[in-house]
């Protein structure tokens, strides 16, 4: 219902730019010449191309079939001779080398639309480029005319990166061929060339492999605890199907089979691949497993090796993805084959025995032909044999790459996951996103191949894989493509509100650019007050709030200026539309205190997943919700928090506070206790309280708790300091025991 309401909302906005005669093109080309007048195509317009050019004659054909679907019988001629009125030409010659494969160049003029390329790629762009330049209905299936017009137009354009992927995971939620094929035609139409196809995973098996069966009979099927079955799998000859239609649309499909860890389906079905060779269920929960391929195993690298055999016959792609990600050592640790492994190849860890793992596949595939890229895990223990690398926990990552010699594709969480909501990653902040790290060196720049945007779905079945996509997938496209001085958002904002009429037209339900409401907090300047700024989502909305708990109605305080808060409050905020609400009640809690914006020092280093807005995060003033990736909580992995507060003169401290998160499926755990110091001079502490949680809460699977403690005694000092210890690996019972546990601390409040 959301979706549906926002949507209608932002249609009506766009009714007038359909009007007029701008050009809204999507990604922005290098370089854009628009002059008064059009070009009329109609049945008498002829396509011209040398026969003998067989890369332009295809595109060429491709056009002039395009445009027959659409009511105009352009013929095809295959020479290009003197009679050049009313044409359209394709041509290879005088297209500079500088354009490479990709590029073109379109000059529409009252004679004829010339279209340049060097290569086919550069060709079909063209043309994706053309029917953009078309009114947006052109796009409906339905869409006939007798002609059609094109401005006067001199285009030159070229991708900055070659590697512009959409990773699909198909795995936690299936998606039948059919839905693929039109993300292959929404890809291409907005010149994205890369299909990374997730095609393995704990729950879920996809890829018919005629060696192993039972991989897709037990591993693609999975029993829900209500006892309903869910799952499916691509047949091979649906797999070549849809790789030879993503190739006539310049779409490279890289599968990705995922190893070591993240194959609980793999061993469901094939149980002796595991360490433990106990049976295995197709997982039903999402998360991290212990259970991983068993890496003293022979067996498990004559399945691997036949698996990709079959693999790298379906799919021409020169890269192999291996996955790489999130696999537990545990069972590794507890195994003798493993340790006998690590022995007999004089590993260290059991770092280098992925290394080991990934390296033995990656010689594998190389007498192939084929190279292997893995996400950025598979740099721990060293860069394994010729990898290239995904980076996906941070930009810091595609540096280690770069430092490593490493190509690399760039999709940090940061940016580029669009399963997590648009609360925290809206379309500006995916705009803002550059694959190549800041402090690259020069030349290595060259390594960074490109990026990709990551559609995980363990939240997200098919039918709702678009409004998670859309609209953000016109910001990564044009990130990926567009050289960034040329990229400014309010200018693509206004593209992407007219790109919206061929979203539709094309049948896209996408969702929201940003959230109804966003909150802004700054903290003023004596430190004992905070302005929350409520920003609706889109203009013709009004926001309402209230701080007294209740939810918002359309008679709620209407928002009309940065609300200011003297205390500690909790507000209630929801978008309105001529007095009804739109989207859902947005619900912040800020903390004022005594140790608000003091300034503090921090005993670990947070996880650049995890930073919670920054250095400061933990006295900010903002209060963690119950989603660990709001950009609010700040997190470390396998260490303890260790924060010291300075309350810049030395006060009475009559109660002292830590919030922290549970989410165990995810890791993250609440710390074993907290002990909170206090001294004069930074250097000696006394201890005066130690915090704990009722037992009854430790095992609950989600919540928030507040650590607290309150007149413990007659306590002065100036610095504070909280040591929230670290409990310890994941339990025995826990999927994933025997990994570091994650902690995730929001807001120290000192009084
Ligand atoms: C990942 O998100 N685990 C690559
Ligand atoms: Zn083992």
């Amino acid at each position: 219902m959301r979706n549906v309401l926002l949507a209608i909302v932002v249609l009506t906005a766009f009714l007038s730019c359909n009007k007029t005669n701008e050009v809204n093109l999507i990604p922005k080309p290098v370089s854009f010449k628009l002059r008064d007048g059009s070009f009329t195509i109609s049945g008498k317009t002829k396509v011209k191309v040398d026969s003998t050019d067989s890369l332009a004659f295809e595109n060429a054909a491709y056009l002039v079939e395009l445009f027959n679907s659409k009511g105009v019988s352009c013929a095809l001629e295959s020479a290009i001779n003197d009679d050049l009125l009313n044409c359209i030409i394709f041509t290879r010659t005088s297209c500079p080398d500088s354009l490479g494969a990709e590029g073109y160049m379109i000059d529409v003029n009252p004679k004829a639309i010339t279209i340049r390329a060097n290569q086919s790629a550069g060709f079909f762009y063209a043309i994706q480029t053309l029917r953009q330049l078309m009114p947006a209905n052109f796009e409906k299936n339905d869409f006939r005319a007798k002609s059609l017009t094109i401005p006067y137009v001199v285009i030159v354009d070229k991708p900055r990166f070659s590697w512009r992927g959409l990773n699909l995971d198909c795995c936690r939620h299936f998606m039948n061929k059919d839905f693929v094929k039109r993300y292959i035609d929404l890809l291409a139409y907005h010149k994205m060339n890369v299909l990374h196809w997730h095609l393995t995973e704990d729950q879920g098996w996809r890829i018919e492999i005629k060696k192993y069966p039972k991989v897709t009979e037990v591993g693609a099927w999975r029993t829900n605890t209500d006892g309903t079955v869910y799952g499916g799998f691509y047949t091979q000859d649906d797999i070549r199907e849809v790789v030879a239609y993503a190739a006539k649309r310049h779409v490279m499909v890289v599968p990705e089979i995922e190893m070591p860890g993240h194959s609980v389906a793999a061993l469901a079905a094939y149980p002796h691949l595991s360490c433990t060779g106990e049976p295995l269920k197709v997982e039903t929960n999402w998360g991290v497993f212990k259970d991983i391929y068993c890496a003293g195993n022979d067996s498990t690298f004559i399945f691997l090796q036949d698996v990709l055999s079959e693999v790298i016959e379906l799919f021409p792609s020169p890269y192999i993805h291996i996955g790489g990600d999130e696999a537990p050592k545990y069972r590794w640790e507890n195994c003798p084959k493993c340790r006998a492994r690590l022995k007999t190849e004089k590993l260290s860890n059991y770092e280098e025995l992925q290394r080991y793992f990934i390296t033995r596949i990656s010689k594998f595939l190389e007498t192939k032909g084929k190279t292997i890229i893995g996400w950025d895990e598979i740099l721990e223990g060293g860069r394994p044999h010729n990898a290239m690398v995904q980076a996906w926990r941070g930009i810091d990552r595609a540096s280690e790459a770069l430092k490593a010699n490493a190509p690399v594709v760039v999709s940090p969480t940061s940016h580029c996951y669009f399963d997590y909501p648009v609360e925290v990653t809206n379309l500006q902040k995916v705009y803002s996103f550059d694959p190549v790290p800041d402090k690259a060196d020069s030349a290595k720049v060259p390594l960074v191949l490109g990026g990709e945007c990551n559609m995980w779905t363990e939240y997200a079945p098919q039918e709702t894989v678009d409004s998670k996509v859309f609209p953000r997938l016109l910001a990564i496209s044009e990130v990926l493509w567009t050289y960034s001085n040329q990229r400014e958002y309010p200018e693509f904002l206004k593209r992407v509100r007219y790109h919206y009429n061929r979203l539709d037209a094309l049948g896209v339900s996408y969702g929201f650019e940003q959230s109804a409401v966003e909150f802004k907090s700054r903290i003023g300047d004596d430190r004992k007050s905070m302005a929350v700024e409520l920003v609706k989502g889109q203009d013709n909305l009004e926001v309402r709030y209230t701080t007294n708990g209740d939810e918002p109605t359309e008679k709620s305080t209407p928002y009309r200026k940065p609300i200011l808060l003297t205390s500690p409050t909790t507000l209630k905020a929801a978008a309105f539309n001529n007095g009804y609400r739109v989207g859902d009640v947005f619900e912040r809690a800020f903390m004022v205190s005594k140790s608000l914006g003091k300034p503090i020092e921090l005993g670990f280093k947070p996880s650049e997943k995890y930073m919670g807005g920054g250095l400061q995060a933990l006295v900010d003033g903002r209060l963690g919700t119950p989603k660990y990736n709001d950009g609010i909580w700040q997190a470390v992995q396998g260490e303890d928090i260790v924060v010291t507060v300075d309350l810049g003169s030395e006060q009475p401290i009559n109660s002292v506070a830590i919030g922290f998160l549970q989410n165990i499926p995810s890791w993250i755990f609440l710390p074993g206790c907290v002990d909170v110091f206090v001294s004069a001079d930074n250097s000696t502490f006394e201890r005066i309280a130690q915090l704990d949680c009722p037992d009854s809460i430790k095992q609950q699977p989600m919540l928030i708790y507040r650590f607290n403690a309150s007149k413990v005694k007659e306590i002065k000092g100036r610095f504070v300091r909280f040591v929230a210890h670290n409990p310890g690996p994941c339990p025995d019972w826990h999927p994933a025991s025997g990994s570091p546990t994650w902690l995730f601390a929001d807001e120290v409040v000192v009084e």
